[in-house]
């Protein structure tokens, strides 16, 4: 694989797209054991989540509904400070097994100030699915139940993450060069 160029900045390969299947693979499986009967309702936060949605979604052998919500809480290379509810719910969760699935966890602030607005309505249960976590960045305590990849708290792109934007359609994630 080779290096990319998005905008101003130079990305590194980092994570292959086997890797990811295989990892995508993995989330699903303990997910089809641990809500075997539960017809849970995945939740996707977009936009950085629709491609490991996609994919895990598809790998999910039990029956599940999905949903997107979309929140706004990051620019450019550094999360900023608000989050702005977008696209809402359009479906019941009161009394449903709910799974959230994120791109990345970085500081914890997105989920730290969503989760709240969803117990608010009283799911059975929230859990969470990150593709990526970066322990290092976590300046909120949120609780990730099905991790990917634990990554240093270094920018990458890829498979549906972006900078500015652009970035977002590759099979693999690549890493800030610097
Ligand atoms: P948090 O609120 O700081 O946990 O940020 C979560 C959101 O920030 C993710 O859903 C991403 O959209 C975005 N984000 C965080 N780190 C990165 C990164 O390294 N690359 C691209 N987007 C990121």
């Amino acid at each position: 694989m080779d290096t990319i160029r998005i905008h101003d900045k130079t990305f590194n390969p980092y994570i292959s797209e086997e890797a990811i299947r295989g990892k995508v693979h993995e989330i699903a499986t303990a997910l089809n054991r641990d809500y075997r009967d539960k017809n849970p309702i995945f939740i996707a936060i977009l936009n950085g989540a629709f491609i490991f949605a996609a994919d895990l979604f598809k790998s999910l052998s039990i029956d599940a509904e999905i949903s997107f919500i979309k929140l706004a809480s990051y620019k450019g290379m550094k999360s900023s400070g608000h989050v702005i509810s977008v696209i809402g719910l359009d479906i019941e969760i009161f009394n449903r097994h709910l799974v959230i699935l994120e791109d990345i966890v970085d500081t914890g602030k997105t989920l730290h100030e969503f989760l709240p607005q969803l117990w608010h309505n009283q799911p059975a249960s929230i859990r969470i699915a990150a593709l990526l976590h970066k322990p290092a960045a976590k300046e909120f305590q949120v609780n990730v139940d099905y991790t990917g990849f634990e990554i240093p708290d270094k920018f990458v792109v890829g498979y549906g993450l972006d900078y500015n934007g652009l970035g977002r359609n590759t099979a693999a994630i690549y890493q800030l060069f610097e």
